[in-house]
């Protein structure tokens, strides 16, 4: 398969043969391993009883990723498509058939014009590339788009993205201005060349589905030259449930330069298993006036401006990265990528339309105590969130009260650990169905989760398609699917969780 596809690739490409095999890796290739494993952020499938792939292909030219596309389609290989390897149920890099990986990590250009407002940032660059390259130019630009810095544009982009300016300015996808996809046949379009519906589809329908994704020109937006974030903690027995219940009616109604998250984690505190609730948060403002407005709006926090630190834009997207002392970091830690470190983990995700009552949120802590581990985060939506219409993109979800996380990490490599704290996961999602979105019961396509429905691609393909897919894109699932059959009605471009064609759909 390899000299097959080296024979295939050569003569596409037209490469030296040295470029060539510097950037396609056999199973035997020496460096197949340390490849392989860079971008694996999950631990869970870093294991040596983890399926592999027959060939990981690195491109460093849009030419590489077409022939690599059309070479693998020639000799029938699956072809995984990573670009920053973060998702959390690693389907980017692994699968039960024979498969190929496409790894764009190489194509990594971020080019800022401030003139024009927008840059190109390529789909193997990272989030922490891109603030720090509009950092290098201006401090009072940003970029809409998720807190960690090592999550790669490919999948943050194609799959939705949001971030602790999303009341503010909505999700990534809403300042994608144009793309660059190659497509099933090979062939590099732009967003006039694809047409509007294929770049529909890639602005939060899923990467993976209908080609590979070069890049995206995205629109910057303004952020005032001081900011301020905060960091309130409270626990059961002092607050934390009032806090909670009325967070819901401040953290997606109150002012949309406002972004509050909730962290809700079962502790020991005091020899005393507890739950500790945590409000994080961005103001796009001074602290005087987020202060005066919580203590007008939620009193039950208790802010105060000693907890309060005044900074960047830059400075807070590190402060969010856990980096305390943010304004003596040096910039450059957002171009580290973290090679080859990741723990075990495992998410699930829902969506809030109407408050949970004062009791839910006291029964969800005992629940929380009683299973020990995994935690929760709430992120409000409002604002902005609330103005776009729900099929003005792929992503649906635009008319919730917050989104919840469910959220478990541990370091041990063990199979019971595993098995017991994937219960947890699945013990509370159970808990939560009376209080989250029903009919479907919803999820966010980027924090990936196989437990929705998975895909074989059978003839029940439109079927089990239908299952996930209605759950991460409510009606835009049909739209989604015709323009699939129409770009890729062989089904080349496909993954566990995949857009399934029209093909057996009734
Ligand atoms: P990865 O390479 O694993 O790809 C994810 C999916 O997209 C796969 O199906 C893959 O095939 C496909 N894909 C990737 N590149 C493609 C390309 N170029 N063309 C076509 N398809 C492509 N989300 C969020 O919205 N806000 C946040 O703050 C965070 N924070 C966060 C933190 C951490 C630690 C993790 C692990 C994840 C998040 N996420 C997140 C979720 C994240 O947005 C999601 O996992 C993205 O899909 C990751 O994109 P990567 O390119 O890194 O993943």
């Amino acid at each position: 398969v390899y000299n097959s596809f080296l024979k295939c690739f050569s003569e596409k490409t037209k490469s030296p043969q040295s470029q060539i095999t510097d950037n396609v890796f056999s199973q035997s290739n020496p460096s197949f391993s340390s490849v392989l494993r860079a971008y694996i952020r999950n631990a869970r499938f870093n294991t040596s009883s983890t399926p592999k792939p027959t060939i990981i292909i690195t491109p460093r030219s849009e030419s590489h990723v077409s022939a690599a596309v059309t070479c693998s389609k020639t000799l029938n290989f699956l072809l995984k498509i990573r670009s920053g390897g973060h998702d959390y149920d690693g389907l980017s890099y692994i699968s039960d058939k024979p498969f190929f990986i496409l790894d764009l990590s190489n194509i990594r250009d971020v080019s800022v014009d401030i003139a024009s407002n927008s840059a190109w940032i390529s789909a193997g660059a990272t989030l922490g590339e891109v603030y720090y390259r509009i950092w290098e130019k201006s401090k009072v630009h940003g970029f809409p788009a998720g807190v960690c810095p090592t999550v790669g544009v490919g999948g943050h982009l194609s799959g939705g993205g949001y971030g602790n300016m999303l009341r503010k300015f909505g999700l990534s996808v809403d300042y994608v201005e144009d793309a660059k996809i190659v497509d099933v046949n090979g062939r590099v379009l732009d967003r006039k060349a694809m047409g509007e519906d294929l770049f529909w589809a890639i602005t939060g329908g899923g990467g993976g589905s209908y080609g590979v994704v070069l890049g995206y020109k995205v629109k910057l937006v303004p952020v005032p030259s001081i900011v301020t974030v905060f960091r309130v903690e409270q626990y059961m027995d002092s607050g934390a449930v009032d806090m909670v219940y009325k967070w819901q009616s401040v953290g997606p109604k109150t002012d949309r330069n406002l972004f509050m998250r909730m962290l809700i984690q079962p502790v020991t505190r005091k020899k005393v298993k507890t739950v500790r609730a945590s409000v994080v948060a961005l103001f796009l403002g001074r602290a005087d006036t987020v202060v005066a407005l919580l203590r007008k709006e939620f009193p039950e926090l208790g802010l105060t401006k000693e907890n309060c630190s005044e900074m960047t834009w830059f400075q807070s997207a590190l402060w969010w990265d856990n980096r305390v002392n943010a304004t003596q970091e040096d910039p450059k830690v957002f171009l580290d990528r973290n090679l080859d470190t990741a723990s075990f983990g495992k998410r699930k995700s829902d969506y809030v339309a109407t408050a949970i009552p004062r009791k839910g949120i006291e029964s969800l802590f005992k629940k929380m105590i009683e299973l020990g581990k995994i935690g929760l985060v709430f992120n409000p939506y409002g604002g902005k969130m609330a103005e776009v219409a729900v099929n003005a993109t792929p992503f649906p979800h635009r008319n919730k009260l917050f989104k919840i996380q469910y959220s478990v990490n541990w370091k041990e490599n063990s199979a019971e650990i595993e098995k017991g704290y994937l219960n947890q996961a699945k013990v509370l999602y159970s808990f939560m169905t009376g209080f989250v979105s029903k009919n479907p019961r919803s999820a966010y396509f980027n924090y990936r989760d196989v437990d929705i429905g998975v895909n074989d691609h059978g003839v029940n393909s439109y079927k089990e398609g239908e299952v996930y897919g209605r759950k991460y894109f409510g009606e835009n699932f049909d739209r989604l699917v015709k323009i699939k059959t129409a770009v890729d009605p062989g089904n080349f471009f496909r993954n566990e969780q995949s857009i399934p064609t029209l093909k057996n759909a009734k």
